[in-house]
């Protein structure tokens, strides 16, 4: 990793790091990786053949097996293939098997923005800036049915809400990678900020964390 340039960007749901990551990617010419597409794609593909998500062995044969660059599908956004997403992710096998990709993206100069749940703590903890970006639980509700609503008129924010709580108690208490923001990440609250001004925060971590690089 030594040209390349990885920022890692955490966080519980909806709390706002894909826009910020895209934002990022753009800004400093890096590439992008949702890796939460990885684990809604094992997902969905569980879901497509009939398997029960929480069955690990299942499970960890779809992710071997599984090809990042062929997936492409709009269903991968929906909130169930989210849940499923995160009883797959629980499964050590599944993040073992998607590890390798997720290193040799970020690693590949120029470098990429990744984010997701364990980017800063296990995939790399050798990052060149890590930022964990959160927001109140009423606000990623929020902002997840105005999204999800498109799709199905007859959701509630009520609904939206308790799964959005569900999906962070699994992800946090898991014993595998659980979502944590690491030690040395730079925190960004997201509820009262629009888009450029989270920008403009996570961008001076970044130009902080490259100048130190270049001192080094
Ligand atoms: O878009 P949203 O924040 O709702 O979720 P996502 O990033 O697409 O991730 C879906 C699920 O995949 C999460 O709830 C996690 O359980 C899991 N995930 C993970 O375990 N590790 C990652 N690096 C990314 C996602």
């Amino acid at each position: 990793m030594d040209q390349a340039i990885v920022i890692a960007v955490d966080g519980p749901a909806a709390a706002g790091k894909g826009t910020l990551s895209r934002r990022l990617a753009s800004l400093y010419g890096l590439k992008y990786l949702d890796t939460g597409r990885l684990y809604r794609g094992v997902a969905w593909m569980m879901l497509e053949k009939g398997l029960n998500p929480r069955d690990e062995d299942a499970a960890c044969t779809i992710a071997r097996a599984f090809d990042p660059e062929a997936l492409d599908t709009a269903e991968l956004r929906t909130g169930e293939v989210g849940k499923a997403a995160s009883h797959v992710a629980v499964h050590p096998g599944v993040r073992q098997a998607l590890f390798e990709f997720q290193r040799a993206f970020g690693a590949t100069p120029p470098g990429a923005v990744l984010d997701g749940r364990d980017i800063g703590t296990v995939i790399f903890p050798d990052a060149t800036v890590k930022l964990f970006v959160t927001a109140s639980v009423e606000e990623r509700a929020r902002r997840r049915f105005e999204e999800l609503r498109l799709q199905d008129p007859n959701l509630t924010l009520a609904t939206v809400e308790g799964d959005l709580r569900r999906r962070d108690e699994r992800d946090q208490s898991r014993e595998e990678a659980p979502l944590k923001p690491a030690p040395e990440a730079e925190l960004i609250d997201t509820s009262k900020l629009n888009p450029e001004e989270v920008l403009g925060r996570a961008s001076r971590f970044v130009d902080q964390a490259l100048s130190r690089r270049e001192m080094a």
